[in-house]
Order: C-alpha cells, then sequence, then structure tokens
C-alpha cells in the first residue's frame, strides 16, 4: 500500500490539534510545518499571512505532498484562494469542514464562532455560514491563544475570560445560536472547560474534527476503528497506538525546536521526534 503523503501547514503548534484528528482517522506520511518564528498569524494582515503561507506551501511541495492541509484557521481564512493558486497539488483548509459540521448539526439555523481577531475581521466563517443557511455570530478571542500556550487549559483566570468572552457572544446571538463553532487551533484544548460553562443546549463543533473527516472523505477510507495515535494517557501500548506503523511523522518548525517539542507534548499528549529547523528567510 501506497501512503498519501500529506503537508500540514500552521503558524505554529496549534496546528496539531488537526494533525492528531487527522493521524487517527487517516493512515499517511505527515509532515507538519509549523512557522513557530512568525507565529501568531492571528494577529497580522492578509496580505502577510498570505505571503507566510504561500513560503510555508512551497517549503512543503518541496517535500513532496500528495495534500496540502492548512490547519491554521486564520490561514485558511485570510489566505486560502492565494494558497490555492501558489499551489500545485490540492489544498483543504479547516473553515469549509467547520462550516459543514455546524449546518449539519443545527436546528436554529444561527451559530457562534470563537476565532482569532483576523479570522473574524475576514468573516470567512460567516460567509462560510451563510451558504449554508446559517447566521452567524463572530467573536474574537485574542486572549484564548496565549492562555492555551501558558498552559492554563483549565484555570481560573482562562475560565473567567471565557465566562466573559462567550457572555458578550450570547447576548450578541439573543439566545438563537445552538452551535459553537471552535474556529482557531488552539481553542480544542479548553473544549472542556468551554463545555462546562456553555448551556446545554448548545453544541461544540471544532473545526480539527471535521478537517479529519474532510481529509478522510477525500482518500476514501472506510472500515477500520479509528486508531489512538496519541493516547492523552501517555505511553505507547500496543493497544494504545493502533495501526501506529500505518503513519510516519515529520515536523519542521522555523524557530527552537526544543520549544516546539515541549509545548508540542502539550498539543498531542505524547513526545514527537523528528523535528527539523528550516529557515524560510524574510
Ligand atoms: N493557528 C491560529 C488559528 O487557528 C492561532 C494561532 C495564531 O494566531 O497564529 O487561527
Amino acid at each position: 500500500v501506497t501512503l498519501p503523503r500529506i503537508g500540514v501547514f500552521d503558524s505554529g503548534v496549534g496546528g496539531l490539534t488537526v494533525l492528531k484528528a487527522m493521524a487517527e482517522q487517516v493512515p499517511a506520511h505527515y509532515l507538519y510545518f509549523g512557522d513557530t518564528a512568525r507565529l501568531p498569524y492571528g494577529t497580522k494582515s492578509a496580505e502577510t499571512v498570505a505571503r507566510y503561507s504561500i513560503a510555508a506551501t512551497h517549503f512543503l511541495e518541496s517535500q513532496s505532498i500528495d495534500l496540502l492541509v492548512i490547519a491554521c484557521n486564520s490561514a485558511t481564512a485570510l489566505a486560502l484562494p492565494s494558497v490555492r493558486q501558489a499551489a500545485a497539488v490540492p489544498v483543504v483548509g479547516v473553515v469549509q469542514p467547520g462550516a459543514t459540521m455546524a449546518a449539519e448539526v443545527s436546528k436554529t439555523r444561527a451559530a457562534i464562532v470563537v476565532a482569532t481577531e483576523a479570522t473574524v475581521s475576514s468573516h470567512a466563517y460567516r460567509d462560510a455560514l451563510q451558504q449554508r443557511g446559517l447566521e452567524a455570530y463572530e467573536k474574537a478571542c485574542p486572549l484564548f491563544v496565549p492562555l492555551v500556550e501558558e498552559g492554563w487549559i483549565d484555570h481560573p483566570v482562562t475560565e473567567q475570560v471565557a465566562r466573559i468572552y462567550l457572555g458578550e457572544a450570547m447576548a450578541q446571538a439573543s439566545d438563537k445560536a445552538d452551535v459553537l463553532v471552535l474556529a482557531c487551533t488552539h481553542y480544542p484544548l479548553i473544549a472542556p472547560l468551554l463545555r462546562r460553562i456553555t448551556p446545554a443546549h448548545v453544541q461544540i463543533v471544532d473545526s480539527a474534527e471535521s478537517t479529519a473527516r474532510a481529509v478522510k472523505e477525500r482518500f476514501r477510507i472506510n472500515g477500520g476503528a479509528p486508531a489512538r495515535l496519541f493516547s492523552t494517557r501517555g505511553g505507547d501500548s500496543p493497544s494504545a497506538s493502533g495501526n501506529m506503523e500505518h503513519r510516519t511523522f515529520r515536523f519542521y518548525v522555523t524557530d527552537s525546536v526544543d520549544k516546539f517539542k515541549r509545548l508540542a507534548t502539550r498539543f498531542l499528549g505524547r513526545q514527537v521526534d523528528h523535528v527539523e529547523h528550516v529557515d524560510l528567510g524574510g
């Protein structure tokens, strides 16, 4: 069996939530590029994010890939058309899959979208949801990314911040929304906290799971239980690692390899090897 080579691109470590969800569903050789020297993307302009994203695309293509997944919501929201134009391989972003999943679960046809400032300003999710007949209430939550990177995933300060953001979003939506879309790579890590403070009738959808499903459908992979590649319990017991032999991982980062390894452990729940530094210049 020849496994596909899937390039995954993110501004840093956040895209590992998408990689994790995908790897559990799709056997492949994964090449992950984290632009850690230039993150965050979520505060930058569309022009800058497009320029960085195209450089990352060219790098991953030089490693010969069959498919490119833009795991970063901000990069997808701001630069998907530019990346598609620059890429020779098919490109999957995280926005359309997230919107599709929200449309599947919403009965009230209204969703709250929480994301970075850049993603919200682009209105990419609003447009994708409107195309599916849903009203969108977008809320920028710029403090979530640094809180998650600090490891404060179950912390009173994060909870307080989340209560303020979600309270404002709910008020804006005047209780019409029955879906909360986690439209940022970092937010799946605080999903349990968000679940606790979100009304029970509101379902939570995240772009990591929905993108994994879209990639799986693309390769028409069927049957077989999903592999638990990255056990959050730690360790690599044969039962916890599933079809480990049908996945390989290579990581490329533009800033410190050691810092990436440290943060990646938090995002994946296991240690990562095979991390290389690359210099894209600029
Ligand atoms: N990966 C980004 C996103 O999903 C969050 C981190 C950043 O701003 O670079 O929007």
